[in-house]
C-alpha cells in the first residue's frame, strides 16, 4: 500500500467506477467516511490523521484539520466551490487544494434551466394541486422574449447563456471579471449588476460565495428586481441574504425563488422552504449519473496526481508549490 485516501464525498463514496479504480490500482486505500452531510471542521479532523489525500464534498476545512492531518499532501474538491476551504491554512500546513473545473457546467446549468422553467410554469404547485384532483391553474409566464439576467459569467454561467438563448430569451450578464473583450462566444449584453436586476424576468447566480460577494443579493438588490421576476441561486447560499429573500417573497416584491443552495444545509423547515412561491432543492446541481463520473475521475487524478509530485491544471493556490 502507497497509503491512505479518504473519501467524504457522497456521490463519489456510493458510486462505484474508475474513479476508485484508479486509486486502488495505484496502491492506494480507500477511506470511506460514512457521512450523510459535509462534515463540520471537529469532525472531520477526526478522519486525517493518517491520509495522504482527501477527496471531499463540501466539508469545513480549517486550520483544526490540516493540523489534525500529518500526512496530508492534497484536498481534491469533487466540485468547483472552495468557500468551504481556508485555502491561506491550507498553504501555510503545505497543501494542495484542488477542484474539478468544468466537470458540473452542464449539470448546474440543466438544473438552473429546470428551476426557471419550473417557477414560470408553477411545476410544484400544480403537481399538488392535480395530485389532490383539484384542477386550479395559475398562469405561467413563457420563456421566448423574456429576459434572463445572469449574475456570473464562468463556465456555468456560459452554458446557462447558450441554452436561455436557444429558448429565445434575451440573456444579460453582469460579472466583473468579464469585458467586451474577453467576452468570447456568449450571446449576451454585458451591464452594471444594478441595471441586469431592474430589467430582468429571472436572474439566476453562477459566481462563486468569497468575502465580495456574500449577501450580494441583500434587500436592496431584491427591490431593484421587478415584482414579476424569479430569483434563481444553483451557486451558494451565501449569496443571498436569505430573509431578505423571505420577506420580498412575502410581501409579493418578487413573484418567485427556486434555491438549490442555502446558507445552512439542509435549511431550517420555516422561512423560505414553508413558501408557496419558493422552490427547493437539496444541493442537486452535480448529481447526475454522468458528473458524479465525470467529476470523481478528475477528482481522482487531481488527488494522484500531487501524490505523484506534479501539479494537475485543477490546482487553485499553486502558490504552496513556491512555498514547499
Ligand atoms: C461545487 O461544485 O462546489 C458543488 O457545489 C458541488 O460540490
Amino acid at each position: 500500500m502507497n497509503g491512505k485516501i479518504l473519501i467524504t464525498a457522497r456521490s463519489f463514496r456510493k458510486t462505484e467506477g474508475p474513479h476508485k479504480q484508479i486509486l486502488r490500482d495505484a496502491g492506494y486505500e480507500l477511506v470511506d467516511c460514512p457521512n450523510e452531510h459535509p462534515l463540520a471542521a471537529a469532525e472531520l479532523a477526526k478522519w486525517v490523521a493518517d491520509v495522504d489525500a482527501a477527496i471531499l464534498g463540501l466539508d469545513t476545512v480549517t486550520d483544526e484539520v490540516f493540523a489534525a492531518a500529518q500526512r496530508l499532501r492534497v484536498i481534491s474538491r469533487y466540485g468547483v466551490g472552495v468557500d468551504a476551504v481556508d485555502v491561506a491554512a491550507a498553504n501555510r500546513h503545505g497543501v494542495v487544494v484542488t477542484i474539478t473545473p468544468g466537470a458540473n457546467s452542464v449539470a448546474v446549468a440543466e438544473l438552473a434551466i429546470a428551476l426557471l422553467m419550473a417557477l414560470a410554469r408553477s411545476i410544484p404547485y400544480h403537481d399538488r394541486v392535480a395530485k389532490q384532483g383539484n384542477w386550479s391553474r395559475v398562469q405561467g409566464m413563457e420563456l421566448a422574449g423574456a429576459t434572463l439576467g445572469l449574475v456570473g459569467l464562468g463556465r456555468i454561467g456560459r452554458e446557462v447563456a447558450q441554452r436561455a438563448a436557444a429558448l429565445g430569451m434575451r440573456v444579460l450578464a453582469y460579472d466583473p471579471f468579464v469585458t467586451p473583450e474577453n467576452l468570447g462566444e456568449a450571446r449576451v449584453e454585458l451591464r452594471a449588476l444594478d441595471d441586469l436586476l431592474a430589467a430582468s424576468d429571472a436572474v439566476s447566480l453562477h459566481l462563486p460565495l468569497t468575502d465580495a460577494t456574500r449577501n450580494l443579493i441583500d434587500a436592496r438588490a431584491l427591490a431593484r428586481m421587478k415584482p414579476t421576476a424569479y430569483l434563481i441561486n444553483t451557486a451558494r447560499g451565501g449569496l443571498v441574504d436569505e430573509q431578505a429573500l423571505c420577506d420580498a417573497l412575502v410581501a409579493k416584491k418578487l413573484a418567485g425563488a427556486a434555491c438549490d443552495v442555502f446558507v445552512k444545509e439542509p435549511p431550517d423547515a420555516s422561512g423560505l422552504v414553508a413558501l408557496d412561491n419558493f422552490i427547493a432543492a437539496p444541493h442537486i446541481g452535480s448529481a447526475t449519473a454522468q458528473t458524479t463520473l465525470k467529476m470523481g475521475l478528475m477528482a481522482a487524478e487531481n488527488a494522484l496526481s500531487v501524490l505523484r509530485g506534479e501539479r494537475p491544471a485543477g490546482v487553485i493556490n499553486p502558490e504552496v508549490y513556491d512555498l514547499e
